[in-house]
């Protein structure tokens, strides 16, 4: 087995992927209709995406809780909104991608799991019980085998007639998913077994990946834009449940054989003869596997992996030991889900004590901000560590870390370690607690944290180097400037070759067009093609401009509302700087459309609060020519260009319906009564607008007359 040399390991992506969360919204009893249709369509996209990722890629992006948690709040939305519920909703798609994407497959002896002992004494008692059980003296001799636990994936082989025909994870331990393709991808599984063997029997054993494995893999999918493992663990289990056995081919995993299911025939009277039986068909069997003959080797060899444990080629967390005797084994039986001859006796957890010298925030590629800690270097269980995860600003404040406290670490199976506990005496005089940053310390832009999320998020976007490539990929996608044949991997390439970035610079690519037709895997034609893309984009839909700018909250529809309500580029832009300031009218003006709301209205006046950014649009807005949005289908009619605001609830209309008319007809529909107000469309139990409507002398209607002047009648 390889030994891995004392190593430092990369985190910044790492963590990254790690932190990276959905979005959360409002309660979905407080959403408005325009908010629902909003956010199923982001839903829909999003949980889409990360369908993706986990199947097609295993390369998922959210943790299950958080991806379960996103389908749930769609369910919910759908539930309060069922005429909204889209064609491509993720409630609705069955098939393609099934709870699991495996077929279910029957263990004919079920996969049990084992009790764990935690030391000497624990192991003590587990003897003593099995000895009771067996009616034998306190004193009987008896033996083990002890083979090192390692932490990955077991899994149950069927073997008929020597030949290989199923492979199954261990699931539930009654049923499991059936990965035979993907295990017949491994060398270590052998396709048939040498010699003469059972004309059925089950053989069980441990799938993982080594240490040096994992961290070569990890560097790959991160060098690729993708996924990265948590740990080893995590890895071999994402890359055996995988849909598409190239993709596992392409994954190092590795097997150690060392357990038996059902069998036509027996195969051994002791489970060390087993091992060798497996050996001889042609199956790893860990090598470090002993024989022993008292409690007191068993000890020493408990140990002696303790000590050999960080300098193995694989993480252990763990030596199991089985009572060496098959029949003993049979009368032994189980209990509940675990065997009577077996016990897993585990280390305890790597820990040390170090010095945190400097708390560093980490900007992932969506603008989170990450707190590391950088720490006095130190060996943790033959890693060397000079960075562990602070997770975020609540956690800190929640453990009190301060600059120059001695922390605990410690490594338990995860390759990024954790801070245990802070040993306060010996904290230094004077250290203060720590104050989590309010800008981002990439871009200097406000760092926001939303009510209900842990994570404070940068606001600069475009203009933050840490998160521009993911908004300049958004800036292109097909809901914002749709621009034809520039993907991700197009942008990240121009982007690292230093020629984009801000978006204006897409404007000049058509001015490199010879010299990306140079570039490897162009050429003229595509050169041409992307150029050509490019420019017929020039000319680009208010609602889509806006959209492309990538500001929080501000989907297609929040989008749409905006270009809608103020019809073109520059009085869009004037109004924004006239909302910057929280008690401006402008800011009124932008939080009373319906479905904008005051705290979208306060995303925008953040953004526009940064010079940066208006400096960004304008320099984008200069190459392009940017279509005012269609603000009437009847200019004649009689509500066009006015302002007009719907209180109590319509009979014969829904709300949105009758906004939509509104609209249509170029009016414009806003949620107070203010002195702008042209009209005011009373229905049944209209309270306090209707009365300021009265004491502002603004016109108002009955739901009947507003019928008349929208043409319904
Ligand atoms: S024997 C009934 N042997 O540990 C016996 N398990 O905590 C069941 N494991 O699910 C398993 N190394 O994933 C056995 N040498 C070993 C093992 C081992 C690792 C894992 C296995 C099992 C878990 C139980």
């Amino acid at each position: 087995m390889p030994r891995v040399p004392r190593q430092t390991i990369c985190w910044e992506r790492q963590f990254d992927a790690m932190t990276r969360a959905p979005q959360q919204g409002t309660d979905v009893a407080a959403l408005s209709e325009q908010d629902a249709v909003a956010e199923l369509a982001r839903l829909a996209h999003e949980i889409a995406e990360h369908d993706g990722l986990y199947h097609q890629l295993d390369a998922p992006e959210i943790s299950d809780a958080e991806y379960d948690a996103l389908r749930r709040r769609n369910a919910e939305i759908e539930a309060r909104f069922p005429h909204l519920i889209r064609p491509d909703s993720p409630s609705e798609r069955v098939g393609a991608a099934p709870e699991t994407g495996f077929a279910k497959l029957r263990h004919r002896v079920p996969m049990l799991s084992l009790d764990n002992a935690m030391g000497a004494e624990e192991f003590g008692e587990f003897c003593t019980r099995a000895r009771r059980f067996l009616g034998l003296p306190a004193d009987a001799p008896l033996a083990w085998v002890a083979e090192p636990k390692i932490d990955g994936l077991s899994i149950n082989l069927t073997y008929e007639r020597g030949r290989f025909v199923r492979g199954a994870t261990r699931g539930d331990g009654t049923e499991g998913e059936d990965v035979t393709a993907n295990l017949r991808t491994m060398d270590t599984i052998p396709d048939r077994l040498h010699g003469h063997a059972p004309a059925l029997i089950e053989i069980r054993g441990e799938v993982f990946m080594t240490k040096a494995d994992f961290l070569k893999m990890n560097e790959a999918q991160a060098a690729a834009g993708q996924k990265v493992f948590a740990n080893p663990r995590n890895a071999a289990a994402g890359s055996l449940r995988q849909l598409d056995p190239r993709i596992t081919a392409g994954r190092p995993l590795s097997l150690f054989a060392y357990a038996q299911g059902e069998s036509s025939e027996p195969v051994a009277d002791t489970h060390w003869h087993y091992l060798q039986r497996l050996r001889d068909w042609g199956f790893r069997v860990n090598p470090l596997s002993r024989h022993l003959r008292t409690e007191q080797e068993a000890a020493a060899f408990q140990a002696e992996m303790a000590t050999e444990r960080s300098g193995l080629g694989y993480d252990i967390d763990g030596v199991v030991y089985k009572i060496d005797d098959l029949r003993l084994q049979a009368r032994l039986g189980f209990v509940g889900r675990a065997p009577r001859w077996a016990i897993a006796w585990k280390f305890p957890a790597e820990q040390a004590m170090t010095v945190l010298q400097e708390i560093r925030i980490q900007v992932g590629r969506t603008g989170a901000l990450t707190p590391v800690a950088r720490l006095e270097p130190v060996n943790v269980g033959g890693v060397l560590v000079q960075n562990a995860t602070l997770h975020n600003e609540d956690e800190i404040a929640r453990k009190d870390v301060r600059i120059g406290d001695t922390v605990v670490l410690q490594r338990a199976g995860d390759v990024i370690p954790q801070i245990v506990s802070i040993v306060t005496e010996r904290r230094p005089k004077g250290a203060k607690p720590y104050e989590f940053p309010t800008v981002c310390p990439v871009c200097g832009s406000h760092a926001v944290r939303v009510p209900g999320e842990a994570v404070r998020r940068c606001t600069g976007g475009l203009i933050c180097e840490a998160q521009r490539v993911e908004r300049l990929i958004h800036f292109v996608s097909r809901p914002a400037f749709d621009i034809d044949g520039l993907g991700e991997k197009t942008i990240r390439e121009f982007y690292e070759e230093g020629w984009l970035h801000s978006p204006a610079d897409l404007f000049r690519l058509p001015a490199r067009e010879a010299a990306i037709a140079e570039r490897e895997g162009w050429g003229k034609v595509s050169a041409r093609n992307l150029a050509r893309a490019i420019e017929a984009r020039r000319r680009i839909s208010l609602d889509r401009f806006i959209y492309a700018l990538g500001i929080r909250r501000i989907g297609s529809t929040n989008a749409r509302l905006l270009a809608r309500h103020y019809g073109s580029f520059d009085n869009w832009r004037r109004e924004m700087l006239a909302a910057v300031g929280p008690g401006s009218e402008g800011r009124a003006e932008l939080g009373s459309i319906l479905g904008i709301g005051p705290a979208i209205a306060e995303e925008l006046a953040d953004f526009f609060g940064e010079a940066r950014n208006v400096r960004l649009i304008d320099e984008l807005a200069a190459e392009l020519k940017i279509e005012d949005a269609t603000r009437t289908e009847m200019r004649d009619s009689e509500i066009a260009g006015k302002t007009l605001v719907f209180t109590g609830s319509l009979e014969t209309m829904t709300r949105p319906e009758a906004k939509a008319r509104a609209e249509a007809l170029g009016a414009k529909v806003t949620d107070s009564v203010s002195k702008k107000t042209d009209l005011v469309v009373v229905g049944a139990d209209a309270g306090s607008k209707a009365r300021r409507a009265g004491e502002l002398g603004v016109r108002t209607v009955t739901e009947q007359e507003w019928r008349q002047l929208a043409g319904f009648d």
